[in-house]
């Protein structure tokens, strides 16, 4: 799959891609990355990309021909057509669905804001859609836009060394939290690992796990529950 950058700062993004899951994705050939500045694409000899809002107020607000011009050189650099998503906390909040379904396209574009924001109208012409990564606000959505990469790019066929995973995921599998996990020693002056996970036996294994998936969401993210579809076992094991 191919995800185009288009930021003041694509570096940043490249940078943050090459490490990890991510990287390894890079150098299998399941992700291309491609970053493109809206600088490059600015007249004069400031390269001007931002300039004051009309109505007056603080900040600077990006202009739409350099980032207009751009666009239209990302989506040029390959044939596939490309969905632009913006990224802004004006966005739909990210989620692991939404994840899974950016991670089946072939190809889109990033488009990173910084400032106060960009103009209106830009957005308005060019944006397919909006993303937010959470209720809170950066300086720019270059770490959204990598937060974004790195979701993606750990779905990709062949990205993970353990297929198995991905799968087993918080969200991934029913939009429950995950279980604990532990590794030896068994015993140690933090703690014991819990017993059931030494028994060898893997249909207590099992209902052990999902008992503590849903204890902890139902702890820590009751919305979760509601959306989860429980059976009529886990409620019972939600009871015991
Ligand atoms: N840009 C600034 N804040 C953001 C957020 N919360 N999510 C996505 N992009 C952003």
């Amino acid at each position: 799959m191919r995800i185009d950058i288009v930021s003041l700062f694509p570096e940043f993004v490249s940078q943050i891609a090459r490490h990890g899951v991510v990287g390894r994705a890079q150098e299998r050939g399941l992700l291309a990355l491609h970053g493109w500045n809206p600088r490059d694409h600015a007249e004069g000899s400031y390269r001007r990309v931002d300039d004051r809002p009309f109505g007056g107020g603080p900040g600077m607000v990006m202009m739409i021909d350099p980032l207009r011009d751009c666009l239209a050189a990302a989506r040029l650099a390959d044939p596939a057509p490309a969905r632009v998503i913006y990224l802004s906390p004006q966005g739909r909040p990210l989620t692991q669905a939404k994840v899974r379904e950016l991670a089946g396209e072939s190809r889109f574009i990033l488009l990173c804001g910084r400032y106060e924001g960009v103009d209106e109208r830009l957005l308005a012409a060019e944006v397919d859609e909006e993303i937010s990564i959470g209720d809170y606000v950066l300086s720019g959505g270059e770490l959204a836009a990598a937060v974004v990469v790195d979701a993606v790019a750990r779905l990709q066929d062949g990205a993970l060394n353990d297929a198995e995973s991905a799968a087993q995921d918080s969200f991934e599998a029913d939009g429950l939290l995950d279980c604990p996990h532990y590794t030896r020693p068994v015993e140690h002056e933090l703690g014991n690992v819990p017993e059931v996970l030494m028994s060898g036996n893997h249909a207590q294994i099992a209902r052990w796990r999902r008992q503590q998936a849903l204890g902890r969401t139902w702890l820590r993210r009751p919305d979760l529950l509601d959306e989860a579809g429980l059976s009529k076992a886990d409620r019972e094991l939600l009871d015991a």
